[in-house]
């Protein structure tokens, strides 16, 4: 028998049984919740974000070790500098902090660290520290841990066409020439390779929005709400989230191979 998974359900059955053939090869998460989680204890917004830290790492191995590909988390939106400068100052110390102490195991588990997002507008102690994870797990190949970091769809995607519009400009393209494979390939997430669309996108918290997050890429993603905020989300609830995936029919406008 297998459970069912129910959003409202914090998921606390350890032993939900996966396929492993069909583990998603990119799951994205929009990990929300932080805030609300810090709140409901009596603590500052950011004690959420410095335990939603934690749930990163944890993830981390956990996705690898279920055998996921690509783990992309959003970590910081091109709108999310609208919030207190405190917050914000947090927020890029964090992944410095978050690098320092665990990059050892990110090699340990041959895990290689990618950034995509608007970096060159963080402040130059995060960048410094993204540039070095990314060249500290370089020689790893098995799971991308990919933070989107000052990431937003919408810009990333103004930043694409006015590169596909200069390369016709130049003469190295025609506008005929442009397919959905040109966009692909001038969006960020296109150095995933393979893997640049999301197969399975998890929001926690309860909201129901995407917020700017890789708007062309989860056109056929499939997508699981879980009301966990981010800091309570675990290995358990990552599985449960997996299994759920597990039991869409995914028909990409066709039909299912049972019809
Ligand atoms: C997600 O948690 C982390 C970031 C957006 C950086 P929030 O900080 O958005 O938490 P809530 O939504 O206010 O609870
Ligand atoms: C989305 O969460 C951004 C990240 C998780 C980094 P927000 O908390 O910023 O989204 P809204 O404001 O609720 O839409
Ligand atoms: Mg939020």
């Amino acid at each position: 028998m297998f459970a069912f998974f129910n959003k409202n359900d914090p998921a606390t059955d350890e032993n939900v049984e996966l396929d492993a053939q069909r583990i998603p090869a990119h799951v994205a998460i929009i990990m929300d919740g932080n805030g609300r989680w810090a709140k409901s204890r009596h603590l500052p917004r950011v004690a959420g974000h410095k335990e939603g830290m934690n749930t990163v790492k944890k993830i981390t191995i956990a996705a690898s070790d279920l055998g996921v590909k690509v783990l992309t988390l959003y970590a910081f939106s091109t709108e999310n500098w609208k919030r207190p400068t405190d917050e914000v100052n947090y927020l890029m110390q964090l992944p410095v902090s978050f690098f320092d102490t665990f990059v050892p195991d990110l090699v340990k588990h041959n895990v290689r660290v990618q950034v995509m997002g608007y970096t060159d507008q963080l402040p130059a102690k995060t960048q410094k520290a993204v540039r070095d994870a990314v060249a500290d797990t370089q020689a790893c190949d098995g799971m991308v841990l990919n933070f989107a970091l000052n990431y937003g769809s919408r810009a990333e995607m103004v930043t694409g066409i006015q590169a596909i519009a200069q390369q016709v400009q130049a003469g190295k393209l025609t506008v005929d020439q442009i397919d959905e494979r040109t966009v692909d390939d001038a969006l960020m997430t296109s150095a995933l390779g393979q893997y640049h669309d999301p197969d399975l996108l998890i929001r926690t918290s309860g909201e129901e929005r995407i917020s700017n997050f890789l708007l062309w890429q989860i056109a056929y993603s499939e997508l699981v709400f879980t009301d966990v905020k981010w800091p309570d989300f675990t290995a358990t609830t990552l599985k449960a989230c997996i299994a759920d995936f597990q039991h869409r029919d995914r028909r990409f406008g066709g039909l299912s191979d049972h019809k």
